[in-house]
């Protein structure tokens, strides 16, 4: 449609037609099946709901879509958007999203959101709920899982990756879908780790730590953004003038549409911030948000009632539904309704093979080794290996934000995927050894146990497996139901059952391997003394244990980098490398007792972020800078040489991280990355790798919140991982 036949359409419309639009309905309302992914509200007053609905959520059997699209437009002339959250994979799951930071590899991330795009675009679906980059520093907050990790510019970098990956060149073409960047803003950032919980933080620090990657989906065209459920400085996110238009719209210049998260239009009244929810009409409508999810607020109740009254314009409304046709228009769903039903069939079996090879590279790019003592790893492969773990008894290695809606994708087991490799000619046992947690952990959820009867035998046949193996690899970490949305956890640490286990093992075999799986960092002190190797898999996705046999017997090598800094203690987090200068910084191992730091526990982490070892080792040499002045406007470029000195092939990821060493009035962060590139070695090659420096790099949001790069003398590192200073060149800004 032409912009002047949708200004006629939306002209044509009656009130309640166009607060329809702007309405975002579950499939229970019409009696339809769909997830429920927040709390379901049976009395939600809508009018005329199958006619006037603009939107659906969460529905995924595509030929109910269809029918309803069909229902639809028996009354109504738009077309209604079907939108859900596919967050790290629809049939083919890859592996959760800090894995996928932790590849350190743009352009993988971005092939694994265009097909998830390919594989739900097929199935009727027009908007994802993804990418969600709320950069968050406290591992106990249970969404960590669904972001990016814990720094700006990488996060940044994969918002970018994730929105080219689902939107493509066009969203008019049929194998693409809208993105949603979410949740704006600040949601990661909880005062305490839980969920949910308020954001009180500077105005500074909002712009130079937690905005970055938001911005940078808007950069990349995202079509739509998610408000948050926090308040933000005590007003919540969804009403928060000065993020949603203040910055997002006048400053940005972001033109597509805002969507509340779920409920959270009518949580404003529960956080006292309003009268009534005609009140929240009125705020939302001030703040350009043009869907609301599930809250009910959006509908003759309570907008039609801001309208009669005069406290909310036609042209007000206007404004929101016409961003929502022009999106629907964007994807070409005036033309043609029914585009994008078209089955899981119509992507041919040639065609899924590719994303399951492309889900099975990511499992080994994302894994991270962090211990290799002794070359444990890779396992050669006429050794008898005892796999041991309440992940034995699992074929599901994602979580609930990604369920398989082709069952052909579903994952194998440790057995079936070790049975796969033909040439494996070793002896391999299988042992449960203990369930995922203990039977007196109070939780609401809790996952099923995989021992059914005395949990004891179990715990004998793998101490008994354990001692007849030259390996042990131990699968072991946290269910699913301990991480994800108001998954917060207090300690984050291994359920104490299976640590109970490792230990028993660890006393009848020295040789242990640790596979663990995580939606969070862990505290891994412990499991560090008694394994010799651990690889941290996140959630692999569903060809995880494939991709982890590929790594185990020596096929790939992990070349993960971690995307948050892991901590020794509890009381550590939050932890993150880019700490602010202080006037008492401390130095580890000297004695001083007027310092930062605690005293009981250093301030380093157990791993820091960046960190990952390979099967190989890398020599870092003769770092060098073109020149020891930058000018402004000008470039100047940084260079390490980077050498396999190991007898394998491997990744090696360098990066980059710059110390703005004085600036006017404003502490700056001892280090930043701005920088990385993950190259490919042989064994004994060796390259240069090069990153350009410029102005923009150095800029900051100043003491008044300007963005300035000031004059004067900054500290370049190019290393291994956040902790390594070995290869450091200084300049200085004129
Ligand atoms: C609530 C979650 O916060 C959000 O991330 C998700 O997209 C919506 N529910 C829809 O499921």
């Amino acid at each position: 449609m032409t912009n002047k036949q949708l200004k006629e359409l939306l002209d044509s419309l009656t009130l309640k037609e166009k607060i329809g639009q702007m309405f975002q309905a579950l499939p229970q309302i019409f009696g339809e099946d769909g997830a429920i992914t927040g709390i379901f509200d049976e009395n939600i007053e809508v009018d005329d709901v199958i006619s006037t609905v603009g939107s659906i959520l969460n529905m995924y059997d595509t030929e109910r879509m269809r029918k309803l699209q069909a229902q639809h437009l028996e009354s109504s002339k738009i077309p209604l958007l079907f939108m859900n959250d596919i967050i790290h994979g629809f049939n083919t799951v890859f592996p959760i999203s800090p894995a996928l930071a932790a590849t350190f590899n743009p352009e993988l991330i971005k092939k694994t959101a265009r097909i998830s795009a390919k594989e739900s675009a097929a199935l009727g679906i027009n908007v994802t709920f993804s990418p969600m980059v709320d950069i968050s520093r406290d591992a106990r907050w249970g969404r960590v899982c669904e972001g990016y990790g814990e720094d700006t510019y990488l996060s940044s970098i994969c918002s970018k990756a994730m929105i080219e990956g689902y939107q493509g060149d066009s969203l008019e073409s049929d194998d693409t879908i809208a993105a949603c960047v979410k949740h704006f803003a600040l949601y990661g950032a909880p005062y305490d780790g839980r969920d949910y919980n308020n954001v009180d933080m500077s105005e500074r620090m909002m712009r130079n730590d937690y905005l970055p990657p938001y911005k940078a989906a808007v950069d990349a065209n995202v079509a739509m953004i998610m408000t948050a459920f926090n308040n933000i400085n005590g007003t919540p996110a969804t009403i928060n003038h000065h993020t949603n238009v203040d910055i997002l719209r006048d400053e940005w210049g972001f033109d597509g549409v805002s969507i509340t998260d779920y409920g959270s239009a009518k949580m404003c009244y529960n956080a006292g911030v309003v009268e009534n929810h005609t009140e929240t009409a009125q705020l939302l409508i001030e703040n350009k948000v043009d869907i609301d999810m599930m809250g009910g607020i959006y509908g003759m109740k309570y907008l039609g009632k801001a309208v009669e009254s005069g406290a909310v314009s036609i042209e007000q409304i206007d404004e929101c539904v016409m961003r929502i046709l022009e999106l629907k228009n964007k994807l070409g769903l005036f033309e043609n309704p029914y585009k994008y039903f078209r089955g899981s069939e119509s992507i041919p079996e040639s065609e899924r093979k590719n994303h399951r090879e492309v889900a099975r590279k990511s499992v080994s790019e994302s894994s991270t080794l962090v211990k290799n003592e002794n070359e444990l790893l890779p396992i050669a492969k006429d050794k008898k290996v005892a796999f041991i773990g309440p992940f034995v008894a699992s074929n599901d290695l994602t979580t609930h934000w990604a369920q398989i809606h082709d069952k052909r994708e579903i994952g194998l087991y440790i057995n079936e995927a070790v049975n796969s490799f033909t040439d494996l000619k070793g002896e391999y046992s299988y042992s449960i050894g203990c369930p995922y947690l203990s039977d007196d952990e109070e939780l609401l959820e809790k996952p099923e146990s995989p021992c059914e009867n005395d949990v004891q035998q179990y715990e004998k046949q793998a101490i008994e497996n354990a001692k007849n193996a030259d390996t042990v690899v131990m699968l072991m970490g946290e269910p699913h139901q301990l991480f994800g949305e108001s998954g917060s956890r207090t300690e984050i640490t291994i359920p104490e059952i299976q640590m109970e286990l490792l230990r028993k093992i660890s006393k009848v075999n020295e040789n242990i391997v640790v596979i663990l799986f995580n939606g969070r960092p862990l505290v891994l002190s412990e499991l560090s003394k008694l394994a010799k190797s651990i690889i941290v898999s996140w959630y692999p996705g569903s060809q995880g244990y494939l991709g982890i046999c590929d790594m185990l017997f020596g096929y790939t090598s992990p070349s993960g980098r971690l995307p948050f800094s892991f901590p020794r203690k509890n009381g550590q987090v939050p932890l993150f490398y880019s700490n602010i200068a202080t006037g008492h910084d401390h130095e580890e191992g000297q004695f001083n007792k007027f310092t930062l730091r605690y005293i009981d526990t250093p301030n380093t982490p157990l791993y820091p972020f960046g960190y990952g070892l390979s099967y190989t080792e890398f020599k870092y040499s003769n770092p060098s800078i073109s020149s020891s002045t930058l000018k402004r406007g000008e470039s100047i470029s940084v260079s390490v040489d980077i050498e396999n000195i190991g007898k394998r092939d491997g990744y090696e990821t360098a990066q980059l991280y710059i110390r703005d060493v004085k600036a006017k009035l404003v502490a700056r962060p001892l280090k930043q990355l701005k920088g990385f590139e993950k190259v490919f070695l042989k064994s004994g090659e060796k390259k240069t790798v090069t990153f350009e420096i410029t102005e923009e790099m150095l800029k900051f949001y100043d003491k008044d919140c300007n963005f300035v790069a000031e004059n004067g003398e900054f500290i370049i590192y190019v290393g291994a991982h956040s902790m390594d200073n070995r290869n450091s060149v200084k300049f200085e800004l004129i």
